[in-house]
């Protein structure tokens, strides 16, 4: 497993993260796992190398990662989960309520990083001034060590907040949408991360139309029939398939996670699974060499128009 620091946070991070949310919830909720078969699927990542680990108060998964975790030396771990943002606004009450909450699921008592969960560019203004000085406050007694924010990438295609985020100093790690289909971010978001050293975590990078073959071609018939994608450069009806055809990856889904990896500026790539044969697939992946550069070079021009999906 490669290991990588994590901007200014100074963490030493697995680029492949654990991903206990996304369409599969670790099989809690496509796959229909019990519970001890999820927290055996996180025991078999960490015993792999992966030392990250994504989850959420949304997810209801932390009490999962809580049970994986006190079987392994939490020292070593590092946890990044979310306060929930439904509805109005949250007080810096909720907050510290909803801190308290996660520890007791997680089993812990602090947070490596913790993050207000896809916050969106109209609640940007309000979370600044009145939620991040309580998240401040929640360091400075140790209760959690970085401070985070995931963008709702669905309803912000253009990464809007984010981009706004990253021009106040608040914010150590980042997490934004990015993948072969869809590599806004990397202007709109990467090169500033850069810059100013913020951690970044890449949700999105397989997620459904980059695991299915049938939602690929419906993203892919969408991005033709908007202009974004030129059709004499791909073939609709089996789209990508240069990439396993050419001998480049073993599967889309590969391909689609060592591009993320190898994009620069990026740091840890959450891989989210409820299936052990698929877990197995992806910590191959990230075993495996950087794709010949005209396989890259080809993705970034295919998709160089494209910001209309998600790959969701
Ligand atoms: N705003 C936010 O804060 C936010 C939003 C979304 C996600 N996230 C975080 O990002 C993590 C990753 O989630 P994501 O949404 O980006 O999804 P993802 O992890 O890219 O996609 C997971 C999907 O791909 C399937 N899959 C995984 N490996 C596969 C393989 N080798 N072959 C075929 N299918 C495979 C999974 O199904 P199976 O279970 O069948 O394998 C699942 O449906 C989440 O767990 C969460 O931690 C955060």
């Amino acid at each position: 497993m490669e290991y990588r620091i994590l901007g200014r946070t100074g963490l030493k991070v697995s680029v492949m993260g654990i991903g206990a949310g996304g369409p599969s919830r670790l099989g809690q909720r496509d796959n229909n796992k019990s519970e001890a078969e999820s927290v055996d699927l996180v025991l078999r990542g960490l015993d792999a190398g992966i030392n990250f680990i994504d989850t959420a108060e949304a997810y209801r998964t932390e009490a999962i990662i809580g049970a994986a975790v006190a079987q392994r030396d939490r020292s070593k771990l590092i946890i990044s989960t979310k306060k929930q943002l439904r509805g109005e606004n949250i007080t810096r009450e909720e907050l510290r309520a909803g801190l308290h909450d996660s520890l007791r699921r997680l089993q812990t008592d602090y947070i490596d990083i913790y993050h207000l969960h896809g916050l969106k560019p109209e609640q940007y203004a309000y979370y600044l001034k009145e939620i991040a000085p309580g998240m401040q406050d929640l360091r400075d007694e140790g209760l959690i060590r970085f401070l985070g924010v995931t963008e709702n990438w669905s309803g912000d295609l253009e990464h809007e907040m984010l981009a706004r985020a990253l021009q106040d100093g608040v914010w150590d790690v980042v997490m934004v949408g990015f993948n072969l289909l869809n590599q806004t971010a990397r202007e709109s978001v990467l090169e500033a991360t850069i810059k100013k050293d913020i951690g970044v975590l890449i949700m999105f990078a397989i997620r459904r139309a980059l695991s299915q073959p049938a939602k690929l071609k419906a993203t892919i018939q969408s991005l033709i029939d908007s202009g974004e994608v030129d059709p004499q450069d791909i073939d609709p009806a089996n789209p990508l398939s240069f990439l396993v055809d050419s001998g480049a990856a073993p599967s889309i889904a590969d391909a689609a996670y060592r591009f993320c990896r190898d994009e620069s500026g990026t740091h840890v790539i959450l891989s989210g699974t409820g299936n052990p044969a698929h877990l197995e697939a992806n910590l191959a992946a990230f075993e495996r060499p950087p794709l010949p550069a005209e396989v890259t070079a080809r993705l970034k021009r295919i998709f160089r128009k494209s910001r209309s999906v998600t790959g969701g």
